[in-house]
Formats: structure tokens, C-alpha cells, sequence
């Protein structure tokens, strides 16, 4: 797979063409089963970004990011932890919807390391032009994308770390623009915090545990902005 990078116009400045150049991408396979590609949305001066894994099937629906019930707990998460919600912006890791068909229904699949790998230079060319205070990692693959395979949310969530400092796989970031002082070019004050996906609040045995661990984690983020 070529990987997005190709598939983006360097002369792009906003989101929006981003967004609209995204459709077209053919870095990876996933853009062929899929409805369409769902780029991020939300506020472009964005304080605060949130990384979440892919699309799941209504977010491929509708062509837009979690809009569906992972979606409402991280709105919910969001306002309960003090955080504006008319200042974030919402993206994926990977932005078309990976999934196995059983008869008629659509399995969620997790995306592999080559989706994640293809996919992320649109996340960096998100992170260049909305330039945040800070990116809240929701989840394993996002975690992978931006701090690399060793990184475990389940043991390093909830602190406010430099970027990409926390990279365990410096390798991770050969396509992303990095300065001599190894900052991302266009982001040289962003900080990043990890949490678990809203997803696993759902799937939680007990979800009231599971939502207020979220929210704890969203609330160190909220302290740190300006
Ligand atoms: N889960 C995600 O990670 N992203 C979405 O957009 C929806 C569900
Ligand atoms: Fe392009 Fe990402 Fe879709 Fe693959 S998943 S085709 S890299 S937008």
C-alpha cells in the first residue's frame, strides 16, 4: 500500500481541503469496502483534539466521526469533565471503517499496524493545521499511531506527557515532520494524554467505573489548558 501521504495536497492549508482531498484516498485497501472516508470534524482552533481508533458502521453512514454510541459517552465524558465542548475536534486514526461481513452484518475490525501506518500522515496533516495544546489518545490504536507499539494505555493513561518525548518507537514518527529538536514541526507545544475508548466503557463489566475513570483522565486534561 502507498500509504495516504501521496494523497495530500502540500498546498492544502485548511481542514476543509484536507477533508475534501481525503475522499480520494487510495493509500490503503479499506477505501474499497467502505462507504466513504470520514475525516475529523469540530472546532479549527481547537484547544483540544481527540484521536479515536476508525469509523465504526454508522460513522461510514453518515460520513461523519463518532456519531454513534461511543460517541454519546465521549460528548457526555467531555462536558462532565469540564471541557468546552465548542473547542475540540474530534478525528480517527484511520478514516475509512475496517469490517468483516456476517451474512449482512458488518463486524467491526480493529485496523492493523499497515492501516494505521497508511492512514497517519492525515493525521499529521490534521495536528499541522489545527495545532492544538493538546491530543487525548483514545484507546490501543490511536496509542499506536502517535506513541508506538509499547506504549499500554491501561498503564500510562491519564498523564499529561511532551510530544512525541513519549515516543518507545521513534521509528513510528519517520513520516512525521520533526524538527532538530525532534518537536513535530507544526505543533510544538502540543501535549498528549491517553485514556481508554469510550467503546470500552460500553463493553465495561461495570460502566459506571469504567465512565468515571474516563472522565478522571479527561480532567487532567482540562486543568492543563490555558
Ligand atoms: N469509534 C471510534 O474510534 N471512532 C469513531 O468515529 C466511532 C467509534
Ligand atoms: Fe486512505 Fe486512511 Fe482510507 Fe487507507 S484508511 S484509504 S490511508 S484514508
Amino acid at each position: 500500500a502507498p500509504g495516504a501521504q501521496e494523497f495530500i495536497p502540500p498546498q492544502a492549508d485548511t481542514i476543509d481541503q484536507l477533508r475534501s482531498a481525503a475522499t480520494d484516498c487510495r493509500g490503503c485497501e479499506l477505501y474499497r469496502d467502505a462507504t466513504q472516508t470520514v475525516f475529523g470534524r469540530g472546532d479549527e482552533s481547537a484547544q483540544v483534539v481527540f484521536v479515536g481508533e476508525q469509523p465504526g458502521d454508522m460513522e461510514d453512514k453518515q460520513g461523519l466521526p463518532f456519531v454513534g454510541p461511543a460517541g454519546r459517552v465521549l460528548r457526555r465524558a467531555v462536558d462532565d469533565a469540564g471541557i468546552d465542548a465548542g473547542r475540540v475536534y474530534i478525528t480517527n486514526a484511520v478514516k475509512h471503517f475496517r469490517f468483516e461481513l456476517r451474512g449482512k452484518r458488518r463486524i467491526h475490525q480493529t485496523p492493523d499496524r499497515v492501516h494505521i501506518t497508511a492512514c497517519r500522515p492525515w493525521l499529521v496533516a490534521e495536528f499541522a493545521r489545527l495545532r492544538p495544546e493538546i491530543v487525548v489518545v483514545l484507546g490501543a490504536t490511536a496509542a499506536k499511531a502517535l506513541l508506538g507499539p509499547a506504549f499500554r494505555v491501561t498503564k500510562q493513561r491519564g498523564e499529561l506527557m511532551p510530544w512525541p518525548a513519549a515516543a518507545q518507537h521513534p521509528e513510528d514518527f519517520a513520516r512525521v515532520p520533526v524538527d532538530s529538536a525532534g518537536k513535530v514541526a507544526d505543533a510544538p507545544e502540543a501535549r498528549l494524554l491517553a485514556t481508554i475508548h469510550p467503546s470500552a466503557v460500553l463493553r465495561a463489566d461495570n460502566q459506571d467505573v469504567a465512565y468515571d475513570g474516563l472522565v478522571k483522565d479527561l480532567k487532567v486534561a482540562a486543568r492543563a489548558l490555558a
